[in-house]
Protein backbone atom coordinates (compact mmCIF):
# COMPACT_ATOMS: atom_id res chain seq x y z
CA UNK A 1 0.00 0.00 0.00
CA UNK A 2 1.37 3.42 -0.96
CA UNK A 3 2.73 5.56 2.32
CA UNK A 4 0.56 8.15 2.68
CA UNK A 5 -0.74 9.92 5.82
CA UNK A 6 -3.50 7.79 6.75
CA UNK A 7 -3.07 4.15 7.73
CA UNK A 8 -5.57 2.95 4.85
CA UNK A 9 -6.70 0.71 2.03
CA UNK A 10 -7.19 1.40 -1.55
CA UNK A 11 -9.07 -0.64 -4.38
CA UNK A 12 -8.83 1.33 -7.97
CA UNK A 13 -11.45 0.87 -9.99
CA UNK A 14 -13.03 -1.85 -12.26
CA UNK A 15 -16.03 0.71 -13.52
CA UNK A 16 -14.23 4.37 -14.43
CA UNK A 17 -18.21 5.55 -14.71
CA UNK A 18 -18.60 5.06 -11.14
CA UNK A 19 -17.02 7.56 -8.90
CA UNK A 20 -14.51 6.63 -5.95
CA UNK A 21 -15.86 6.44 -2.16
CA UNK A 22 -14.33 7.21 0.68
CA UNK A 23 -15.14 4.80 3.08
CA UNK A 24 -15.12 6.31 6.85
CA UNK A 25 -15.74 3.58 9.51
CA UNK A 26 -17.69 3.71 12.91
CA UNK A 27 -15.85 3.87 16.35
CA UNK A 28 -14.16 1.03 17.11
CA UNK A 29 -13.74 0.17 13.42
CA UNK A 30 -11.20 0.22 10.96
CA UNK A 31 -10.35 0.39 7.13
CA UNK A 32 -11.33 -2.99 6.30
CA UNK A 33 -14.88 -2.28 8.04
CA UNK A 34 -16.50 -0.87 4.94
CA UNK A 35 -14.85 -2.37 1.98
CA UNK A 36 -17.32 -4.94 1.62
CA UNK A 37 -20.65 -2.02 1.72
CA UNK A 38 -18.69 -0.17 -1.20
CA UNK A 39 -18.06 -2.76 -2.96
CA UNK A 40 -22.11 -3.55 -3.19
CA UNK A 41 -22.92 0.50 -2.62
CA UNK A 42 -21.29 1.47 -5.68
CA UNK A 43 -19.49 -1.85 -7.81
CA UNK A 44 -16.79 -1.04 -9.49
CA UNK A 45 -16.07 1.94 -8.01
CA UNK A 46 -12.64 3.08 -6.28
CA UNK A 47 -12.17 2.50 -2.50
CA UNK A 48 -10.06 4.55 -0.28
CA UNK A 49 -10.72 3.64 3.13
CA UNK A 50 -8.64 5.15 5.88
CA UNK A 51 -8.13 4.53 9.25
CA UNK A 52 -8.92 7.34 11.84
CA UNK A 53 -5.69 8.68 13.93
CA UNK A 54 -7.47 8.87 17.72
CA UNK A 55 -7.70 6.16 19.98
CA UNK A 56 -10.82 6.11 22.48
CA UNK A 57 -9.67 3.08 24.82
CA UNK A 58 -8.42 1.46 21.88
CA UNK A 59 -10.77 2.17 19.24
CA UNK A 60 -9.96 4.41 16.64
CA UNK A 61 -12.24 7.15 15.76
CA UNK A 62 -11.72 10.08 13.42
CA UNK A 63 -12.06 13.00 15.98
CA UNK A 64 -12.04 13.25 19.84
CA UNK A 65 -15.26 13.78 21.90
CA UNK A 66 -15.42 14.42 25.77
CA UNK A 67 -18.41 12.39 26.09
CA UNK A 68 -20.82 10.13 23.74
CA UNK A 69 -23.04 12.55 21.80
CA UNK A 70 -20.25 15.44 23.08
CA UNK A 71 -17.53 16.44 20.71
CA UNK A 72 -14.37 18.12 20.67
CA UNK A 73 -14.93 20.75 18.56
CA UNK A 74 -11.24 21.86 18.04
CA UNK A 75 -10.54 18.48 17.52
CA UNK A 76 -12.98 18.01 14.74
CA UNK A 77 -12.14 21.14 13.13
CA UNK A 78 -8.53 20.02 13.26
CA UNK A 79 -8.88 16.39 12.10
CA UNK A 80 -11.29 17.27 9.58
CA UNK A 81 -8.80 19.45 8.10
CA UNK A 82 -5.86 16.53 8.44
CA UNK A 83 -8.35 13.90 6.58
CA UNK A 84 -8.92 16.45 3.99
CA UNK A 85 -5.57 16.61 3.10
CA UNK A 86 -5.02 12.96 2.76
CA UNK A 87 -7.55 12.95 0.56
CA UNK A 88 -6.27 15.53 -1.78
CA UNK A 89 -2.56 13.49 -1.27
CA UNK A 90 -4.63 10.15 -2.27
CA UNK A 91 -6.10 11.93 -5.11
CA UNK A 92 -2.72 12.97 -6.81
CA UNK A 93 -1.40 9.64 -5.29
CA UNK A 94 -4.03 7.10 -7.23
CA UNK A 95 -5.09 9.85 -9.89
CA UNK A 96 -9.02 9.96 -8.11
CA UNK A 97 -11.46 12.49 -8.79
CA UNK A 98 -13.39 13.83 -5.64
CA UNK A 99 -14.44 11.38 -3.95
CA UNK A 100 -17.78 10.57 -2.40
CA UNK A 101 -18.28 10.07 1.33
CA UNK A 102 -20.03 7.25 2.74
CA UNK A 103 -19.54 7.21 6.46
CA UNK A 104 -21.10 5.39 9.18
CA UNK A 105 -21.73 6.86 12.71
CA UNK A 106 -18.29 8.46 13.80
CA UNK A 107 -17.23 8.13 10.28
CA UNK A 108 -20.65 10.49 8.97
CA UNK A 109 -19.79 13.08 11.48
CA UNK A 110 -16.28 13.71 10.33
CA UNK A 111 -17.72 13.81 6.28
CA UNK A 112 -20.37 16.35 7.77
CA UNK A 113 -17.71 18.25 9.11
CA UNK A 114 -15.68 18.22 5.73
CA UNK A 115 -18.25 19.03 3.91
CA UNK A 116 -19.24 22.21 6.15
CA UNK A 117 -15.28 22.75 6.17
CA UNK A 118 -13.73 21.73 3.08
CA UNK A 119 -16.70 21.11 0.68
CA UNK A 120 -14.13 20.94 -2.25
CA UNK A 121 -12.57 17.44 -1.51
CA UNK A 122 -15.90 16.04 -1.25
CA UNK A 123 -18.14 15.02 -4.47
CA UNK A 124 -20.81 14.71 -1.97
CA UNK A 125 -21.75 12.02 1.12
CA UNK A 126 -23.78 9.54 1.86
CA UNK A 127 -24.58 9.86 5.69
CA UNK A 128 -25.50 7.00 7.63
CA UNK A 129 -26.08 7.54 11.17
CA UNK A 130 -24.88 11.03 11.49
CA UNK A 131 -24.87 14.16 13.96
CA UNK A 132 -24.52 17.38 13.92
CA UNK A 133 -20.61 17.86 14.58
CA UNK A 134 -20.00 21.43 14.58
CA UNK A 135 -22.54 23.42 16.75
CA UNK A 136 -22.01 26.54 14.92
CA UNK A 137 -22.38 25.90 11.24
CA UNK A 138 -19.71 27.70 9.01
CA UNK A 139 -21.00 29.80 6.06
CA UNK A 140 -20.14 27.27 3.20
CA UNK A 141 -21.51 26.73 -0.65
CA UNK A 142 -22.81 23.32 -0.67
CA UNK A 143 -24.73 24.04 -4.18
CA UNK A 144 -24.27 20.94 -6.48
CA UNK A 145 -23.55 18.31 -3.73
CA UNK A 146 -25.92 15.49 -3.48
CA UNK A 147 -26.42 14.56 -0.03
CA UNK A 148 -27.99 11.15 1.58
CA UNK A 149 -28.82 11.11 5.51
CA UNK A 150 -30.18 8.02 6.59
CA UNK A 151 -30.97 7.92 10.18
CA UNK A 152 -32.54 5.78 13.01
CA UNK A 153 -35.78 6.73 14.12
CA UNK A 154 -34.85 4.52 17.68
CA UNK A 155 -31.18 5.70 17.72
CA UNK A 156 -30.27 5.83 21.26
CA UNK A 157 -27.18 7.69 20.76
CA UNK A 158 -28.76 10.17 18.31
CA UNK A 159 -31.94 12.39 18.97
CA UNK A 160 -34.27 12.49 16.14
CA UNK A 161 -34.33 16.37 16.67
CA UNK A 162 -30.05 16.48 15.93
CA UNK A 163 -30.48 14.55 12.62
CA UNK A 164 -33.01 17.00 11.48
CA UNK A 165 -31.01 19.87 12.02
CA UNK A 166 -27.84 18.55 10.42
CA UNK A 167 -29.88 17.83 7.44
CA UNK A 168 -31.64 21.48 7.81
CA UNK A 169 -28.58 22.89 7.65
CA UNK A 170 -26.65 21.29 5.02
CA UNK A 171 -29.98 21.77 2.38
CA UNK A 172 -29.86 25.73 3.77
CA UNK A 173 -26.17 25.21 2.87
CA UNK A 174 -27.10 24.73 -0.76
CA UNK A 175 -26.82 20.65 -0.69
CA UNK A 176 -29.08 18.43 -2.60
CA UNK A 177 -30.08 16.91 0.61
CA UNK A 178 -32.23 13.42 0.62
CA UNK A 179 -32.72 12.29 4.47
CA UNK A 180 -34.36 9.40 5.11
CA UNK A 181 -35.35 8.27 8.69
CA UNK A 182 -35.94 4.28 9.00
CA UNK A 183 -37.84 2.51 12.11
CA UNK A 184 -33.92 1.05 12.90
CA UNK A 185 -31.48 1.74 16.14
CA UNK A 186 -28.30 3.09 15.51
CA UNK A 187 -26.82 -0.27 13.73
CA UNK A 188 -27.11 -0.58 9.98
CA UNK A 189 -29.69 -2.80 8.26
CA UNK A 190 -30.83 -4.06 4.97
CA UNK A 191 -33.08 -0.74 4.04
CA UNK A 192 -29.95 0.93 4.49
CA UNK A 193 -28.11 -0.89 1.92
CA UNK A 194 -30.75 -0.30 -0.40
CA UNK A 195 -31.33 2.89 -0.17
CA UNK A 196 -27.62 3.24 -0.82
CA UNK A 197 -27.79 1.15 -3.97
CA UNK A 198 -30.79 3.66 -5.07
CA UNK A 199 -28.95 6.93 -4.27
CA UNK A 200 -26.01 5.77 -6.03
CA UNK A 201 -27.80 4.75 -9.04
CA UNK A 202 -29.71 7.91 -9.42
C1 LIG B 1 -19.49 10.17 17.60
O1 LIG B 1 -18.81 10.12 18.61
O2 LIG B 1 -19.07 10.55 16.49
C2 LIG B 1 -20.91 9.73 17.76
O3 LIG B 1 -21.26 9.77 19.10
C3 LIG B 1 -21.20 8.41 17.20
C4 LIG B 1 -20.25 7.35 17.65
O4 LIG B 1 -19.21 7.20 17.05
O5 LIG B 1 -20.54 6.62 18.61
Amino acid sequence: MTELSFIHRFEPTTDAKRPPLLLLHGTGGDENDLLGLGRMTSPGSALLSPRGKILENGMPRFFRRLAEGVFDEEDVRFRANELADFVAEARKAYGLEAPIAVGFSNGANIAAAMLMLRPEVLAGAALLRAMVPLSQAPDVDLAGKRVLMISGAMDPIIPAENAKRLAASLSASGAGVQHEILSAGHNLSQTDLQLLVRWFAE
